[in-house]
């Protein structure tokens, strides 16, 4: 139990058989047997869909996110159609950003675009604190779907410090992180001091979703990859620690691109489950993660675009592989591409909960 002012306590008293606390997705994400192995996608909200996109059409990425009614829409459009066994909230890792006072915005085929790039402390300054206020469209969204979504487990999501503050300092999307590497090796200070605010950000943001009702939290480092462990743990590791370490009562999943290297360590920072994407077989990482944690992952979302045998025996191989963990989330190894087919998507779920629930017929 953590001493914080929100009062965040362990739900796990609350489960009652049926709910989402007792779903598959949550029983695996703690390690305990499952029916079947549950699977969600990354991205599942959103771009590959069409009746997603007839929304969008009319209102710009942000405003869709600050309306309840849109994002309650969105987040149930992919468990209706798809079967999945976790709705993940609709949103962005920039929203709470934005709340705490930086003038930014999510520009359609490029991503979030600050309009003054955090370079300096008196920048830093400019990153407010927040609470639930200032993101109460968040709190009465999570409200909705939990009503709405029943015995399915709803993940509220935040970006980690590091890929938070990469598109703060570069002041966009960037390939290398250059801007970001030069102020992290240039001016250590400046920068703990920059990841510190961004970590009491996103603690908070992850607070108010989690007193609202979220079965489980997903911290997104998607960049922290181009790091090296010995860097990762010098300059990431104690903010995201920071964020886990705060948080009580649901799994926290820990995710990142590219992070064969640094798996070990983001299990260290407090995850109950770490994200792997598709370069490292689960086997391998658990090997790295420990037997104390589950792994989430890791089909290829290119392998979405292939022939359905391709995809099969992909499946086939990554179920197999996960079996070396003490618990697997079947996932992609990173978001849903825009122009996959949501079929496959659909014939996805159902294969993996076809051949693990085969599986646990035998014994
Ligand atoms: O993909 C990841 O690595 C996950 C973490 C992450 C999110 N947003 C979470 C998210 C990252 C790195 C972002 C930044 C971002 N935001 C980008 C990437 C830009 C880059 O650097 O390459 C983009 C394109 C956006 C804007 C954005 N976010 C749009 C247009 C949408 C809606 C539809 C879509 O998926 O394209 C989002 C939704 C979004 N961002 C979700 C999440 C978890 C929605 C919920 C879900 O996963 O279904």
């Amino acid at each position: 139990m953590t001493t914080d002012t929100t009062g965040t306590v362990a739900r796990d008293g609350d489960s009652r058989p049926g709910g989402p606390a007792d779903s598959p997705f949550i029983r695996a994400c703690r390690r305990r047997p499952v029916p079947h192995t549950p699977v969600w996608f990354m991205r599942q909200a959103g771009r590959s869909l069409p009746e997603y996109r007839e929304i969008r059409a009319s209102v710009p990425m942000l405003e869709s996110c600050r309306r309840p009614e849109l994002v309650t829409e969105i987040t149930l459009q992919p468990v209706r159609r798809h079967g999945v066994d976790a709705a993940i909230l609709f949103s962005d890792i920039v929203v709470p950003v934005a709340a705490a006072g930086i003038d930014l915005d999510i520009v359609p085929g490029t991503g979030p675009v600050v309009a003054e790039p955090i370079r300096t402390a008196a920048d830093v300054e400019r990153i407010r604190r927040i609470t639930r206020d200032d993101v109460s469209y968040v709190d009465e969204a999570v409200r909705q779907l939990v009503v709405e979504l029943g015995d399915t487990p709803l993940i509220g999501f935040a970006g980690a410090p590091f890929t938070l503050a990469s598109y703060l300092v570069e002041g966009g999307p960037s390939r290398t992180h250059a801007k970001t590497k030069a102020l992290m090796y240039g001016d250590e200070e400046l920068w703990h001091a920059l990841c510190a605010r961004l970590a009491e950000v996103t603690l908070a943001f992850l607070r108010v979703q989690i007193e609202a009702g979220v079965s489980a939290v997903q911290l997104f480092d998607s960049w922290a990859g181009a790091l090296s462990e010995a860097d990762y743990r010098r300059f990431v590791l104690p903010h995201s620690t920071a964020v886990l370490s705060g948080l009580a009562g649901v799994p926290r999943i820990h995710f990142g691109v590219g992070t064969a290297e640094l798996l070990g360590a983001m299990g260290e920072a407090g995850a109950d489950v770490v994200g792997v994407d598709w370069r490292t077989p689960l086997d391998v990482a658990t090997g790295r993660i420990g037997a104390d944690k589950a792994v989430q992952g890791n089909l290829d979302p290119s392998v979405l675009l292939a022939p359905w045998p391709v995809v099969e025996a992909e499946v086939r191989r990554i179920l197999e592989q996960g079996r070396a963990a003490p618990g697997h989330v079947f996932n992609l190894g990173h978001g849903v591409l825009p122009e996959t087919d949501p079929e496959v998507l659909t014939r996805v779920v159902a294969l993996v909960h076809e051949l693990s629930s085969r599986r646990a017929d035998q014994g």
